[in-house]
């Protein structure tokens, strides 16, 4: 049995444990063609191109498939997301929608539910950190 990646491994880096970075690639990839297939997200995405917010969001894939314990140092989250909080009305449903779309990309390429249940578990607290308001967001609307 793999020690540390065969996918009925429980520890190790999730990049291994998924396959490794080609697997990952392919999961961005479909959870972007998921995104921006849904009629109720575009008005979130119109104006952004879908390679330019793939290439944003790779600090936080890498570290989402990374070694565990590692905390994520990318851009602020709320940040990122104010825009369109703000002025389109983006809400946590939308969010939701959005981690389901994740979760469903690894899902069709076979990922076992375990692996998709810990993604989905470090995913989650980023859908408070977006939709809390922080004192950085004055800052960022001047
Ligand atoms: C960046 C929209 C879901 C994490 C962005 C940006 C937009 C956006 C417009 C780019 C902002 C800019 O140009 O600077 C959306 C929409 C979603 C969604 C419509 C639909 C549900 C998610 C999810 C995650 C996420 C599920 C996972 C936590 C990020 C990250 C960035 C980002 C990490 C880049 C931050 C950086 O600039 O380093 N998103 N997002 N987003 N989003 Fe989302």
């Amino acid at each position: 049995a793999a020690k540390n990646g065969g996918p009925q491994s429980t520890t190790g880096p999730l990049l291994q444990r998924v396959g490794g970075s080609d697997v990952v690639k392919h999961v961005v990839e479909l959870f972007y063609k998921h995104l921006y297939a849904d009629p109720s997200l575009i008005k979130f995405l119109h104006d952004q191109e879908m390679t330019h917010l793939r290439a944003k969001q790779s600090a936080f894939i890498s570290w989402l498939f990374g070694p565990p314990g590692v905390p994520y140092t990318g851009k602020s989250v709320r940040i990122a997301h104010l825009r369109i909080i703000k002025q389109r009305g983006f809400s946590p449903e939308d969010f939701d929608l959005g981690m389901k779309y994740f979760a469903d990309a690894m899902r069709e390429l076979q990922a076992p539910e375990i692996l998709i249940s810990e993604v989905m578990r470090r995913i989650t607290p980023y859908k408070d950190a977006i939709f809390t308001p922080s004192a950085g967001d004055i800052a960022e609307e001047a």
